[in-house]
């Protein structure tokens, strides 16, 4: 599969569409068993992913934010959209509180049994659409955004969706950071798949395109000729090859409604935040850290 990868890699962009389907055709009779994002256990592809160069450089540069605002700071309060695998909080040491809201169960019985014990823990079972009104000296928000299809409640509902978007769930974050002077931590990906490119646009697909394969697939193909992770093989294949796929898919299944750049930026203003710094935590292009604080 690495070598099919590494073929495809070297096609002209007009016909990597295709090449993509006909590689995850003929890999489908050795499809790894665990689906992206539904583990978390000892042996999870999201450990791996989270241990990898690509995203290392996310959760350092975000523990370092976090520590020089927070250690001043007296009995503070953090609240996490999206825990993962609770990479971020690795060896923390500052003792604090942190609330984490996730609709995966799984996600909540990992961290319990795993985070330092510095952090005091508060699990809410729910997504970041449903979340309550509360106060926290910063908001952390890595790589969870972007599963909240539209940037406003006005752009679902012209795609038939009902619910809050991005700038709801943005406002939302600020009116809990005012009062304690908070910072916002955001991730995301420099891609732009949202509601507006319609399924199979083929903007679309080489937009997920350079995302998936041309920055993600070759920084994970680079570390596992490096001698990374065998487990980032599944990864490829499983969450940069398939993932191309959805692409094709009705909107609501998408999974994935990703901005470039200036389109975060953008959003991010108008949802009431003031953008501190911007910086890339990866040498792929991929992955951009955003400090904001309530303008
Ligand atoms: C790609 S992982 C990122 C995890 C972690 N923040 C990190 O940076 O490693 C996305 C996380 O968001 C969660 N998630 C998915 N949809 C969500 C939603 N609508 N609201 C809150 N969390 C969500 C997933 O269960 C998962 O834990």
């Amino acid at each position: 599969m690495r070598e099919g990868l590494a073929a495809l890699l070297r096609l002209p962009r007009t016909l990597q569409p295709g090449a993509t389907a006909a590689l995850c055709a003929e890999l489908e009779a050795r499809r790894p068993a665990e689906d992206w994002n539904t583990a978390f256990g000892a042996d999870s592809l999201f450990d791996a992913w989270t241990s990898c160069e690509l995203t290392r450089g996310l959760y350092e540069a975000n523990r370092s934010v976090l520590r020089e605002h927070l250690a001043p700071r007296q009995a503070w309060r953090v609240l996490e959209l999206g825990g993962g695998d609770g990479r971020l909080w690795q060896g923390w040491s500052i003792p604090g509180e942190l609330e984490v809201v996730d609709p995966a169960q799984a996600v909540h019985d990992r961290l319990a049994g795993q985070l330092p014990r510095s952090l005091s823990l508060r699990s809410r079972v729910r997504r970041a659409e449903e979340l309550d009104e509360f106060q926290a000296d910063a908001v952390v928000c890595s790589l969870t955004l972007h599963h909240v299809a539209g940037r406003s409640f006005r752009e679902r509902a012209s795609h038939g969706l009902t619910g809050p978007g991005k700038q709801e769930v943005l406002e939302r974050l600020r009116r809990g950071l005012v009062e304690r002077d908070g910072l916002l931590v955001l991730n995301e990906a420099n891609v732009f798949c949202e509601l507006e490119l319609a399924p199979g646009d083929p903007v679309l697909i080489d937009n997920l395109l350079d995302s998936y394969l041309r920055r993600c697939g070759r920084a994970l193909l680079a570390e596992l000729d490096a001698g990374g992770d065998p487990r980032l093989e599944a990864i490829l294949h499983l969450w940069c090859l398939e993932q191309v796929g959805r692409g094709q898919l009705p909107l609501a299944e998408r999974d994935v409604y990703e901005l470039d750049v200036p389109r975060w930026e953008r959003l991010l203003q108008r949802s009431g935040f003031r953008v501190e710094s911007r910086v890339c935590t990866d040498r792929w292009g991929l992955f951009f850290q955003y400090v904001c604080r309530p303008a």
